[in-house]
């Protein structure tokens, strides 16, 4: 098997080099001719000339004209010979390239015997020569016959639903032209066409030329060379360990000694088990995976489709995870220094999830429920059941989630859940608050059935019963959250559901200003004179309560100015509302354009001028602009999720950051970005939690402050007011019909309007969006405007603040559709978080 392997392997590079060396003497036969020929001509050239010019003395110019000639001449024969060996050597080798694909599929009606773990056993090879042989002849009998060139065994393993699981390497030889004949989905077709033809009765079994294939195991991806290469037979980077006894933990340790390298550790465990895989630390540089990362996956050879989890930054908090079978590969790229990665590994026995549990009436939390596994991060495939006993058919079951929402199924798939409630379908959610989900029916039985792509954060929910015809306590108004909030809280201008449902229908509240009532807490100190007399802007610096209308001090102590943050003023008793900002300012060249008059361009936007904007970036990926982005530090930008939500969008190497840029091409600094932080319960359905951090290669030169500079960030208490005026800017498309894009930079502005009216165009939006425009729709961001900011002062001449990121929209410039804009305050903890995690200076 081996021999055989490396023995094809070799074969053609063989070839090729033979190839070559004819092509070279080739060439030298033909530049011996035309040397030969050469003098032939000059000889023959010199004599006609001699016969001519007979009686005269040479004339030394002639003499350097044919010098010149015969320069020119072998200048250009060598320039020929060159060429063909650059040809010969370099362009024609690269023009055949390898294509690598690995795949698995079940073979069915085998029995699996522990030999198959050991490929170099001779019961391995009598199983493995018969599938190679097959798939081989498959593909020789194929529309790619011509450009196949081998198929390698590389593991069996047993099969938890019965037989025996084959994992292949699959290497297709290919001119660069024809790559697209062997497209992953083509190599697969071919396979499960070959299956499909014998498919009988119901069954999911057929045949490949004898040989009974499961067609819903097989899977065929494409893969990297330099994983083929370290996981065939023979690399010096395979490590294979095996657990044979439940619940025994084999430690795994790694030191970077592997530097540079791709190197994979294989893991199975006794039939019928599965693998635990516990990372106990892994110290790595961050860089979204592209040069430090352990990929673990749920088989034996590295395939996209089977990722369960991508480590690609430090781990110091353990983190579990589980396989679905009896397999696990653990692929470790480390670049040089000192990596380290502990953990074990260990064999389960799968229990079932199966749960019966009895209610006792009355309030309280009476038990938890939780993901299998808990607290291991969710498996790909699992199924959960929990039978509620009731005690009286008056009383309900009420689910309270941490940081996860049930909602009913539509049409899409369930991405992070799928969960049936007496035969009614939801989808999970996370969500960054509490909820609870409410069963109304006695005795229901729920099921859980995992449906995410790769391993998924765990969940648990505390249950408790509740009586069906009251939900809430007395005084309570029941959420669509789920949530039970005092009926005072209704319309009090505060989302105290977290989804702003008790904030739907309500006016205004009404400006208190005399008398014994209070003045609303959102009148109060929030930069704006809502009282005759400015009462309700006095003793700002007031220490109250801590809230969301409140502004948190450096010390912890909260004061009642929301704005307090860079307003110039120190608010705080130790001063650290004024702390950080060097943003938000542009500089002295905004000053000297300000002058000049803005040439109007396009509906609703004016051409911004040098210097004015000087958080405003570009995004370009593969050359193209894609996107905004703004200015947070030295080494961080922020944008939004929806800009990387596509695997190939998420490859930060394809990004660049154009920065202090006016004209499009003319940026003052191009930075590469070194990785993409994307909010981790980004949703693309509903454009919910759209934001993402943008880390710098390297720090953009300070010298360059007068053209590029950060923007301020909100405090999360920052409250402005509906009609409250800001900048919207960007290089994206002037109008819905627009073809080409603008070159200056430009900007709009826009009002801030309320959440109620934001509702009134869309429909439900999540209280981390804000609606900005204005009525006529003439003023609005538009295609291309993504990820760059809704930037406003609180006063003119105030610092600017990072009030929005542009989102989504229906159209562009739509009368009554405003600009939906990420709401930049809700997220000051996560910024924060991940900035200081991977430290701002670079
Ligand atoms: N999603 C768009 C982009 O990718 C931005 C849309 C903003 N639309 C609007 N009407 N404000 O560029």
């Amino acid at each position: 098997m081996d021999a055989a392997r490396g023995g094809g392997g070799q074969g053609s590079e063989d070839d090729a080099s033979q190839e070559d060396t004819t092509s070279v003497a080739d060439v030298s036969v033909e530049v011996a001719t035309v040397d030969a020929s050469l003098h032939k001509l000059c000889r023959r050239y010199n004599r006609r000339r001699r016969r001519a010019k007979k009686p005269k003395k040479t004339n030394p110019l002639w003499n350097l004209q044919n010098l010149a000639i015969l320069i020119t001449v072998v200048v250009f024969v060598v320039v020929v010979i060159m060429w063909s060996l650059l040809w010969v050597f370099i362009f024609r080798r690269e023009s055949n390239s390898g294509v690598y694909f690995a795949g698995m599929f079940r073979v069915a009606n085998v029995e699996f015997i522990p030999e198959y773990r050991h490929a170099d056993s001779s019961e391995f090879l009598s199983m493995a020569n018969p599938i190679q042989h097959v798939i081989t002849s498959v593909y020789r009998t194929s529309s790619v016959s011509r450009l196949y060139k081998q198929t390698i065994i590389s593991d069996l393993s047993n099969n938890n639903k019965g037989g025996v699981l084959v994992h292949f390497w699959m290497v297709f030889v290919v001119p660069h032209l024809k790559t697209p004949a062997v497209c992953e989905e083509c190599v697969s077709a071919i396979l499960r066409d070959s299956v499909f033809t014998s498919l009988k009765n119901r069954s999911s079994v057929g045949f490949l030329q004898g040989l009974p294939v499961d067609i819903d195991s097989i899977l065929v991806n494409v893969a990297l060379r330099s994983d083929y290469t370290s996981t065939a037979m023979g690399s010096q980077c395979v490590d294979k360990l095996y657990a044979g006894i439940p619940d025994v933990s084999i430690p795994l340790n790694v030191f970077s000694s592997w530097g540079g390298l791709t190197c994979h550790i294989k893991l199975t465990s006794a039939p019928g088990s599965i693998i635990r895989l516990t990372v106990r630390s892994l110290r790595i540089e961050p860089s979204d995976c592209i040069y430090d990362g352990l990929n673990v996956y749920d088989a034996l050879l590295p395939m996209r489709g089977m990722i369960l989890y991508r480590f690609c930054e430090s781990v110091s908090v353990p983190v579990s995870l589980v396989s679905t079978s009896n397999v696990m590969l653990l692929s470790f790229s480390l670049t040089q220094g000192s990596k380290i990665f502990r953990g074990h590994f260990q064999a389960l026995l799968e229990e079932e999830c199966m749960n019966l549990i009895e209610l006792p009436a009355g309030p309280g939390d009476a038990g938890v429920i939780t993901s299998p596994f808990y607290p291991n991060l969710l498996p790909r495939q699992c199924s959960c059941t929990w039978k509620f006993q009731m005690s009286s058919n008056a009383l309900g079951v009420a689910l309270r989630f941490q940081n996860y929402i049930l909602k009913l199924k539509d049409s899409q798939n369930c991405e992070h859940g799928w969960w049936k409630v007496n035969e009614i379908i939801y989808c999970g959610n996370y969500i960054d608050h509490s909820t609870v989900f409410r069963i109304s029916t006695p005795n229901p039985e729920v099921v859980f059935r995992c449906s995410s792509r790769n391993a998924d954060q765990p969940f648990n929910a505390t249950y408790s019963s509740y009586n069906i015809g009251q939900p809430c306590p007395e005084g309570h108004f029941l959420c669509t959250t789920g949530l039970c909030v005092e009926k005072a809280r209704r319309c009090d201008g505060m989302d105290d559901c977290q989804d702003e449902s008790d904030e739907i229908f309500c006016s205004k509240p009404p400006k208190l200003c005399g008398g014994s009532s209070t003045l609303h807490p959102l009148y109060i100190c929030n930069g704006e004179v809502d009282c005759s007399g400015g009462k309700d802007e006095t003793n700002c610096t007031q220490e109250t309560s801590c809230s969301g209308v409140s502004y948190r001090c450096g010390d912890g102590v909260c004061i009642l100015k929301k704005n307090a943050k860079c307003d110039g003023a120190p608010d705080c008793f130790d001063r650290s509302d004024e702390n950080d900002c060097a943003c938000g300012n542009p500089g002295v060249l905004k000053r000297v354009f300000d002058s000049a008059s803005p040439q109007q361009r396009i509906v609703g936007g004016v051409n911004a001028v040098e210097g004015e904007w000087p958080w405003q970036v570009s995004l370009h990926f593969s050359g193209q602009l894609y996107c905004g982005a703004s200015v947070l530090s030295d080494g961080w930008l922020i944008s939004a999720a929806h800009c990387f939500s596509k695997e190939r969008l998420s490859d930060p190497r394809q990004w660049m950051a154009h920065m202090g840029m006016l004209n499009q091409g003319s940026a003052k600094h191009v930075a590469e970005i070194r990785r993409i932080v994307v909010h981790e319960y980004y949703n693309a359905r509903i454009f919910d939690y759209d934001i993402a951090l943008l880390q710098l290669k390297k720090a953009w030169p300070i010298s360059l402050e007068q053209y590029i500079q950060p923007i301020c960030l909100p405090a999360p208490s920052q409250t402005f007011s509906e009609g409250h005026r800001c900048w919207v800017t960007g290089w994206g498309y002037r109008s819905e019909q627009d073809k080409v894009l603008p070159t200056v930079l430009q900007k709009a502005e826009v009002s801030i309007l309320s959440q109620s009216e934001c509702k009134r165009s869309y429909g439900p939006v999540s209280p981390r969006m804000l609606c900005a425009g204005v009525p006529s729709g003439e003023q609005d961001a538009c295609r291309g405007d993504s990820g760059g900011p809704l930037s406003c002062q609180a006063h003119s001449g105030g610092r600017w603040f990072l009030t929005g990121i542009v989102s989504w929209g229906s159209g562009c410039g739509r009368p009554n559709l405003p600009g939906v804009y990420t709401r930049v305050a809700k997220f000051i903890d996560w910024i924060q978080r991940h900035i200081d995690a991977k430290g701002t200076k670079l």
